[in-house]
């Protein structure tokens, strides 16, 4: 181990974030009441050119005009690299209410992007006298996002998530993909004539959770693509969970249940690990650093993964 401790992610429920257009404001009250952790309302990709002044209009008003209980409220800003973003970041501070948790600052590429948003992002919170410290949250899509990752995860305090986007990164890294996630038709190997596919979204995303991990920052798997597909949306989903994310985007309500259903710990794992954190403590008490569980090795790594899922569970519990 080293001697920094690695630190923990903020202890939030994040295990489905909802999107929805910022220029389709008939769906924001809808979006309030779904049962997701964390609302995203979007300025970006799903918004048209001609749309981005009236998006932003409509976000501004619903930031304080609805009632989102106690979600994590986000707003996607435009890219970096678009005549938008400034101006989003302005108006939200300057005119939004403070009800505001976050902002997504998509096609990061570099920790610079993220020091020029937040030296805006600080100058008009001053400005402007505000109380609250907004957050950021990330997209890592594209080839310069991923070579930089590291260096993403710990550009700033503000910092609290990161996501893959599995198109733009498919698209930046010329991968010949047709769907947003999921296993894709020609990534196999062949045995004895029988196909067996492969995950090709697997490296982006194992070292996107060990950049957010190093700096504690929560790993979430971003939009599956086909929302008529629940069996393609479970497994991809399921990865993400095995590889140490902690929640998925919903691009429509039908995936909020689902992804909540995959990311919330089961009764069984959380009673399991809190038997084994007894055992341990048991052990411990017996001068033991390990011992044995229903018939296999549980020591000191065990209760650090005993840990994380009983806080998972205590955290939803309190929502
Ligand atoms: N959040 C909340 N409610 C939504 C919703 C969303 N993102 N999308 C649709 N709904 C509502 C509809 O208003 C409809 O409500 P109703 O039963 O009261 O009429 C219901 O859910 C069923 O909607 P449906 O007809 O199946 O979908 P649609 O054709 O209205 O919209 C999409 C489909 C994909 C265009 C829409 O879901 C959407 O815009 N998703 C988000 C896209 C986005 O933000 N992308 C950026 C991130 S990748
Ligand atoms: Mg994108």
């Amino acid at each position: 181990m080293s001697f920094r401790i690695q630190p923990p992610a903020p202890a939030v429920p994040n295990r489905c974030q909802l999107f929805g257009p910022g220029s389709r404001p008939a769906i924001f009250e809808k979006m309030a009441a779904s049962a997701a952790d964390v609302i995203n309302l979007d300025l970006e990709d799903s918004v048209a050119p001609s749309d981005k002044d009236s998006a932003r209009a409509n976000v501004i008003e619903a930031i304080g005009g609805i009632d989102w209980g106690q979600k994590t409220l986000s707003v996607r800003i435009n890219g970096l690299d678009t005549p938008y973003w400034y101006r989003d970041v302005v108006d939200l501070l300057e005119q939004g209410s403070e009800r505001l948790d976050r902002i997504m600052i998509p096609k990061v590429g570099c920790a610079a992007d993220l020091y020029a948003v937040d030296a805006l992002v600080t100058a008009v919170e001053q400005a402007k006298n505000r109380k609250k410290s907004l957050q950021f949250e990330v997209i890592i899509e594209s080839a310069a996002g991923i070579s930089h990752v590291e260096e993403i995860a710990a550009a700033t305090p503000r910092l609290v998530a990161m996501s893959l986007g599995a198109a733009d990164y498919a698209a930046s890294m010329g991968m010949a993909t047709t769907g947003i996630g999921g296993t894709q038709e020609n990534y196999y190997v062949l045995r004895d004539g029988t196909k067996y596919w492969g995950d090709p979204w697997h490296w982006a995303q194992t070292a996107i959770v060990a950049a957010c991990r190093t700096h504690g920052v929560l790993p979430v798997d971003g939009p599956y693509g086909d929302f008529s597909d629940p069996e393609g949306f479970r497994a991809q989903a399921l990865r993400s969970l095995t590889l140490g994310m902690v929640g998925k985007w919903a691009i429509h309500p039908k995936q909020v249940a689902l992804s909540n259903e995959v990311f919330t710990p089961t009764e069984e794992a959380v009673t399991e690990a809190r038997e084994i954190l007894h055992a341990m403590e048991e052990a411990k008490a017996n001068g033991e650093g390990a011992t044995v569980y229903k018939g296999r090795l549980v020591d000191i790594a065990s209760i650090k993964q005993a840990e994380v899922i009983v806080r998972q569970a205590e955290m939803i519990a309190a929502q």
